[in-house]
């Protein structure tokens, strides 16, 4: 007898294969050789922001501490360490309060997530109905494709240089008539992954007030996430101070989501949300205990030591690092691509650059993607096939901008390059390949 295949859901089916991103991502990974090749594709954090040193002696002193740190190698609370949530809380007041007050954050609740801010946005997709979440176009790749395989049907609205565009979103809330009934929630990244854009005070404020109308509107509470994964990352001192969505939030709809990934380090996943107390984070609680417990209490108790112990210091040196790094670049990008960009993005915060070309393509059939991968097929720009010239990753903005969106044939000659991982004699040797590149584009049109 034929015995079919396991039988998926639907998110099991959609999962069941990798999504194009993953399988550009991995098919490079799988023949990547360090110390030729660059990687300006991947999100990995520079190495050396990484306290490795400080990680040590905070899981030391953790140990060493067990009236205060208790059995910090034993199953940990959903809702998260109590010396975390009050390490997160001084740290929000504190120093990096973005107009916060002790009052505010009283009215809040900081829950931890299971495993870095990625478990607690995939945590939304299963506690709010599946229906319409809009966001910025381009738009986080990561969480809305995995907000599709959900079943929710992502809408992506162009943004500007001060982030989504709040005239635009209006235009498309009225287009969209009787089918805002259907919109579950806003997901806005504070500082844009893939553009860098920075999201202006004016814009948070304004988008607050449309999604506290429109929940008056739809007579029900429309939630707004703020994904804040890289608002310590802003190294540009003439960037005005980044409020807190939390300070106009008059209807408690707002949520903010944070990470330690970016300012200490991915691998410890400490990921949190702040927003009202309520049935909403009891359910992201409960989710957290369903898959897996906690974050490891020892992870958590570490962070919660590291932001008791110089965090202000790391947070600098994590951003001298970065602002040396996009100054160089944006330089070099002048120099080597300047006359054939229409458009660069970035360089006041995190570690993208998200460029426009004025003419030439940048998907992964174009000449561009061909020379940069070494898959021309020819010889003198492949090299040999035993011994291939390196290679150069980045993200095409073809993976970046919503399929049906606006920006679908824009997207086609943008790509995002991170400036994070590699460092600057691969970053430079990276443009250099690209403006040949664009040269090969040129001559093979
Ligand atoms: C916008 C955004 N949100 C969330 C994350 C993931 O954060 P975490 O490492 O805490 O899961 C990233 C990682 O690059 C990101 O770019």
């Amino acid at each position: 007898m034929k015995i079919r295949d396991v039988l998926l859901s639907e998110y099991g089916k959609a999962s069941s294969v990798p999504s194009p991103i993953n399988r550009l991502m991995t098919g490079f990974a799988v023949d990547f050789r360090d110390g030729c090749d660059i990687n300006l594709g991947a999100g990995y954090v520079n190495e050396r922001t990484i306290p490795h040193q400080q990680i040590q002696s905070a899981c030391e002193e953790v140990l060493a501490r067990p009236k205060k740190y208790r059995a910090a190698l034993n199953y940990g609370g959903a809702q998260g360490s109590p010396n975390l949530i009050e390490s997160l809380r001084r740290f929000h007041i504190e120093n990096r309060s973005g107009g916060i007050t002790e009052p505010i954050l009283n009215t809040k609740e900081i829950v931890i997530g299971a495993n870095g801010a990625t478990s607690l946005l995939e945590s939304i997709t299963h506690l709010l109905p599946a229906g319409i979440a809009l966001t910025a176009d381009p738009m986080y790749y990561i969480y809305c494709n995995d907000l599709e395989r959900k079943g929710f049907k992502v809408v992506a609205i162009p943004e500007d240089d001060e982030g989504l565009d709040t005239e635009l979103l209006k235009a498309k809330l009225a287009a969209l008539g009787d089918e805002k009934a259907a919109i579950r929630f806003l997901y806005v990244v504070t500082v844009n992954n893939p553009t860098c854009t920075i999201l202006s005070n004016n814009r948070k404020r304004e988008l607050v007030e449309i999604v506290t109308q429109m929940s008056y509107d739809v007579g029900q509470k429309i939630p707004i996430f703020f994904d804040n994964a890289y608002r310590d990352l802003v190294h540009d001192s003439t960037v005005e101070p980044v409020e807190s969505a939390l300070c106009y939030d008059a209807l408690g709809i707002v949520y903010e989501v944070g990470t330690l990934s970016k300012i200490l380090a991915p691998g410890l996943r400490i990921g949190y949300l702040i927003g009202s107390k309520g049935p909403f984070l009891n359910s992201i609680i409960q989710r957290t205990s369903d898959i897996g417990f906690s974050a490891p209490l020892i992870n958590q108790e570490i962070a919660s030591y590291l932001l008791d112990h110089g965090i202000e210091a790391q947070i600098e040196k994590v951003n001298g690092g970065y602002r040396q790094k996009a100054k160089q670049v944006k330089t070099w990008i002048a120099e080597l691509l300047g006359e054939h960009l229409q458009e660069c993005r970035g360089g006041s915060a995190g570690f993208y650059y998200y460029l426009t070309l004025a003419s030439v393509a940048t998907d992964s059939t174009s000449n561009f993607f061909r020379f940069l991968t070494r898959t021309t097929g020819k010889e003198n720009i492949d090299g040999p096939l035993d011994a291939q010239h390196p290679k150069v990753i980045y993200i095409p903005g073809e993976h970046c901008v919503h399929p049906k969106g606006e920006m679908v044939d824009i997207g086609k000659r943008q790509f995002r390059i991170s400036y994070g991982f590699e460092e600057l004699p691969q970053l430079h040797t990276a443009l250099k390949f690209m403006k040949s590149a664009i040269a090969y584009s040129h001559e093979n049109s």
